[in-house]
């Protein structure tokens, strides 16, 4: 009984404790799957649901959301406290180096919004379908959908554009228990047909047809849309026609909520490539990019110069007794050579340990 008590508080502290969480995980010896567990049932005290969001947007609190991809990137936004964490299809840019969306399959997504459902516990868990895999029917949308919540493990999905029979499919996902979030103006899984990466709702026309398409999104069943790259008096309009809170990118500061590429929003990714495609809109909290790139820089000056590992990460030591005899064995073994290495080795992790100094 104490013990399971003594186990239990650990448990809860843990819990509370999310970095606690993270080092006991790095020292656990149990399978992984006791520690990061897989997609969990909703926990209402815990998730962000979109009872809250609607709570927030009743109130006229901003929502946030933010992308992510892969485990660490949903336990930095799980941390934050970011509402919404979008396993967003500029996966395909920004992780996979692709120049459009569009090459990403529903494979590669389920692994990242697999990856991302194991970090993040609080954020409500969006997923993007894939070009490619909702378009053909509303069998396949909802299909595809199910998968996404099923092995992705992911809350809801989002999908792109509002032509009457993406309406048709957003009603039938939502009919099929799974909630969705629309996705208008530049909607870059259409940029064959758009022209490539173009804003939208610069004229009167197209302006008229990102509110018109929000609301019928919205009519459809859809709890929130995104509006992307359009005039902030548009997002406007479509924020005040709409009862559902519109989450804009490039589309000004009249929104209920704001979305951001993991990667723009860190500058991540200073390679001149992505340095040339990162978003006009997007603005950099932080120069990761370039921290990455220093510490990686002085990681390979202290491998080539021999100063990392020094005693201080060569952490598992073997007694000197247990060194004579090892040598002994190697000699017994015809392996001189070996035991000459091990004897010179063991002499300088001695020397630098005692000096307390580098390698
Ligand atoms: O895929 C994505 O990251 C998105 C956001 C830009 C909203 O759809």
């Amino acid at each position: 009984m104490a013990l399971f008590r003594t186990l239990s508080k650990r448990a809860t502290v843990l819990r509370r404790t999310p970095h606690l969480l993270w080092r006991s995980a790095a020292m656990s010896n149990v399978p992984e799957n006791t520690v990061y567990g897989g997609p969990k049932p909703q926990d209402p005290d815990q998730r962000v649901t979109l009872a809250h969001l609607r709570q927030k947007h009743r109130n006229g609190e901003p929502i946030t959301m933010v992308t992510a991809y892969d485990y660490p990137s949903s336990v930095h936004l799980d941390t934050a406290g970011i509402d919404i964490c979008l396993v967003g299809d500029s996966a395909a840019m920004v992780v996979h180096g692709y120049d459009t969306t569009l090459p990403i399959t529903l494979d590669e997504m389920l692994v990242h919004c697999r990856a991302v459902a194991r970090g993040a516990k609080r954020p409500l868990l969006v997923g993007d379908l894939p070009f490619g895999t909702y378009e053909s029917s509303t069998k396949q949308a909802v299909d595809t959908s199910v998968r996404v919540l099923k092995e992705g493990g992911m809350d809801a999905i989002k999908l792109e554009g509002g032509s009457p029979s993406r309406i048709t499919a957003a009603k039938a996902i939502v009919e099929a228990g799974i909630a969705v979030m629309g996705h208008v103006g530049l909607t870059p899984q259409a940029i064959s047909v758009l022209g490539g990466f173009r804003p939208q709702g610069r004229n009167v026309c197209s302006a008229v047809k990102v509110v018109e398409t929000a609301l019928s999104l919205q009519e459809a069943g859809c709890f929130s849309v995104v509006l992307e790259c359009v005039p902030a008096p548009v997002a406007a309009a479509a924020t005040s026609a709409l009862k559902i809170p519109t989450i804009g990118i490039g589309a000004g500061p009249f929104c209920s909520g704001q979305v951001l590429v993991y990667h723009d929003l860190l500058g991540m990714l200073q390679h001149p490539h992505h340095a040339k495609v990162t978003p006009k809109f997007c603005k950099q909290y932080a120069h990761v990019g370039d921290v990455i790139n220093k510490a990686l820089l002085e990681y390979k000056e202290e491998v080539t110069n021999g100063s990392f590992p020094s005693p201080l990460h060569s952490p598992y030591k073997i007694s000197n007794s247990e060194v004579d005899g090892f040598l002994k064995e190697l000699q017994q073994l015809g392996l001189d050579k070996a035991a000459s290495a091990a004897a010179e080795a063991a002499e300088k992790m001695q020397k630098t340990k005692s000096s307390g100094g580098s390698a």
